[in-house]
């Protein structure tokens, strides 16, 4: 009989009965590489007489998350069941009983980031969360081992699957957000409830856990700035493509040297980057690292096989970790990690673009230029909208700048935002120059 790890699973959703069904299938495979056999011989979950699509045989099935915590046979615990509550107690108990834990909950992990990832080092915990960034790309693995001799200056990405779908819709079929965002519901990739996928919040979860990791440090998702997808009109699109322009929503975190940039939110990105190609539901991320270079890592990032290969290739590191040493979850060795800080975003740099929506008048071009010089912005180009301004209704004037300081921009455009001809609010997007 081979040697058996045993383990315990929270939650019987997408990920978990396809983390259920990769272990039947990968089991014995996972047994030639490591020497051990994994078992699951206990799940919980809310509704335990549910009907599942997978085989259950010889697992036991509760609602009382002790059937597990209290089970000493039980080595590893998967948590799959997703919110911040209940999935904490779960992750602070295990490490408590010196049970490993995987999980896939970008949220818990973003959220209390400081607590679950203090508790992990304190107690000397294994803690496996690969599956809670880009789903089936194995970013994590890649920057902490991988590059494990380098120090990382830049993560940026597509990593929130269900935005990037509705954006490519809007791009390459025309639609409008709202028809985009009912498409993706239908196809199963954005939730009834779309909040966090469309207002940059999951992305903003999924960067912060790449920047505890990539800059090893425990940064605070409260100062992480996150701007969603649903204030970008068919307009925006259709003038990012004639500047040679696509419109995603990017993750960016770079390292100025000691201090830091975190940010979540639609990017003008230029149509021969390697970004720009990312369409539909899927995922990249690309780092920057100081011998390596650019690096990028493809692939989809969600659904119940992407993320169930990431979480058992986490429980295949908790096997071998038991059998020597492996690296800590955050790559610094635990007293190593200390609070660090993200920079407002009023002192970030950037271009940008601008469509100002006016009543057309004489000398409201003027106006604006002169409220954006005054702030020391310079224009780089400018285009009105021929089509609206066709129309009786505002006029659209699109302005990109050269590089400004954030803070500068957002003075000039509270300043033109007064101003007696601005017929709606200005669009603000930043450009991703390289
Ligand atoms: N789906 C993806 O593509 C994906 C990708 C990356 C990461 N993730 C993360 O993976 C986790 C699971 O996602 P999912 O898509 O598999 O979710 P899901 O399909 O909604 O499944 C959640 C499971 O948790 C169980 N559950 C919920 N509340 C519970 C409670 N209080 N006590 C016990 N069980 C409870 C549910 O029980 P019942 O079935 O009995 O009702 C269900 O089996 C989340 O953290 C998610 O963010 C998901």
């Amino acid at each position: 009989m081979p040697k058996e790890i045993k383990i315990g699973i929270f939650g019987l959703g997408t990920v978990g009965q396809s983390v259920v069904e990769q272990i039947r299938v990968n089991g014995l495979l996972i047994e030639a590489r490591t020497g051990i056999l994994p078992r699951v011989i206990k799940a919980v979950t809310a509704n335990p007489h549910k009907p599942r699509s997978v085989d259950l045989t010889d697992i036991e099935v509760s609602a009382d998350p002790n059937f597990i915590l209290d089970d000493p046979e039980i080595d590893l615990v998967i948590e799959l069941i997703g919110g911040c509550d209940l999935a904490k107690e779960i992750l602070l108990t295990s490490f408590a009983k010196g049970k490993a834990v995987v999980t896939a909950n970008k949220a818990l992990l973003a959220v209390h980031s400081r607590e679950i990832f203090g508790a992990a080092a304190k107690t000397g915990a294994r803690l496996g969360f690969e599956a809670s960034v880009a789903g089936g790309i194995p970013i994590l693995r890649m920057i902490r081992e991988g590059l494990s001799g380098d120090r990382i200056t830049g993560v940026s990405g597509i990593i929130n699957g269900t935005s990037n779908y509705i954006l490519t819709q809007m791009s390459e079929q025309g639609q409008s957000f709202a028809d985009a965002l009912k498409d993706a519901q239908a196809l199963g990739y954005a939730e009834a409830d779309p909040t966090f996928d469309v207002e940059g919040i999951d992305q903003a979860h999924k960067l912060l856990i790449l920047m505890n990791l990539a800059f090893g440090g425990l940064f605070s998702f409260d100062q992480l700035y996150a701007e969603g997808i649903t204030q970008i009109e068919s307009i925006d699109i259709a003038m990012a493509k004639e500047f040679g322009y696509k419109i995603k929503l990017l993750g960016k975190a770079i390292d100025r040297g000691g201090s830091y940039e975190g940010r979540v939110h639609p990017a003008l990105v230029p149509e021969d980057d390697l970004l720009a190609a990312v369409n539909g539901a899927f995922n990249a991320v690309s780092v920057e690292a100081d011998f390596a270079g650019h690096l990028m890592a493809y692939g989809r990032g969600a659904g119940g096989h992407p993320t169930s290969s990431a979480v058992v290739a986490d429980l295949v590191g908790v096997i071998r970790s038991f059998k020597g040493e492996a690296p800590p979850p955050l790559s610094l060795l635990p007293d190593r990690l200390v609070p660090k800080e993200i920079l407002p975003i009023g002192e970030i740099s950037s271009e940008y673009y601008l469509r100002f929506s006016v009543l057309d008048r004489v000398g409201v071009l003027a106006k604006i230029t002169r409220a954006l010089g005054d702030q020391n912005i310079s224009i780089s180009s400018m285009i009105q909208n021929e089509r609206a301004a066709k129309a009786k209704d505002a006029v659209d004037v699109v302005i990109f700048t050269h590089q400004a300081l954030e803070r500068d921009i957002r003075k000039a455009l509270e300043e033109i935002g007064q101003m007696d001809f601005i017929a709606r609010p200005t669009k603000l997007i930043r450009v991703d120059s390289p």
